[in-house]
């Protein structure tokens, strides 16, 4: 089989990208860079690594993104920016898990995987997410309470039991759903509203040390700690 129609098969990348990927030597087959896009492999028995990961056909990838704020998380938008614009051509194949508000940085995680994408975000999984918030008014062991009763949001919804731990100036919120803007709701509706969100947390993945605009390839070893 060519080398550029496993990667694409693979869902790497567009032929296009992953002809660059092979110029640019990120592609190696059986331990050596490879030389072009028509070399011959083996599907099944050769080893072909990007950017030093393990490319199967069928092969799942999960990439965390720490988003900035000022994009929204959809794959196209015809007015503004969108996350897909910080990931280069050959991670285009992917889609984001779940979504951040347009003003929320912080973890995104994208992958080519529905079935993980779906599992991640189903409420009935009840996955955590954490929060750092910063706010307008000092948040207290009375909304701590409140977020573990059950918020009650200003439409009437009530969210599941949440955590709050406060500190000074704003709060970590951890909650196990994902309603629309729903730390921001939580927190207006005690009168404390946020002025800077940030996701910390996902599943038990750390944001890190990974900076705004930037993003990484999960470990299949993270990936299975998340699944
Ligand atoms: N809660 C919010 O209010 N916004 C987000 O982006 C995520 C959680």
């Amino acid at each position: 089989m060519r080398l550029d129609k496993f990667l694409s098969e693979a869902n790497v990348a567009s032929r296009k990208a992953i002809k660059q990927m092979i110029k640019e030597a990120r592609v190696r087959v059986d331990g050596v860079p490879a030389k072009s896009p028509d070399q011959k492999i083996d599907e099944h028995t050769s080893q072909v690594m990007v950017d030093g990961k393990e490319i199967r056909l069928g092969g799942r990838i999960v990439l965390m993104l720490h988003k900035p704020a000022g994009f929204v998380t959809s794959t196209s938008d015809p007015r503004d920016r969108t996350v897909m614009e910080l990931l280069p051509a050959e991670y285009q194949k992917l889609f984001p898990v779940g979504r951040l508000d347009k003003e929320t940085e912080g973890m995104l995680l994208f992958t080519n995987d529905g079935e993980l994408g779906h599992r991640l975000t189903a409420p009935k999984h009840q996955v955590e997410k954490r929060y750092y918030a910063e706010t307008d008014g000092q948040p207290d062991e009375k909304d701590a309470e409140a977020f573990r009763q059950g918020i009650i949001l200003r439409d009437g919804t009530k969210c599941l039991p949440a955590e709050l731990e406060p500190f000074p100036g704003g709060c970590y919120v951890t909650v196990r759903e994902g309603k629309y803007h729903q730390v921001r709701r939580m927190l207006a509706s005690r009168g404390k509203p946020v002025t800077y969100l940030r996701r910390e947390m996902e599943g038990g993945l750390k944001l890190g040390g990974l900076r705004p605009g930037e993003f990484r390839i999960l470990q299949d070893e993270e990936v299975i700690n998340l699944l």
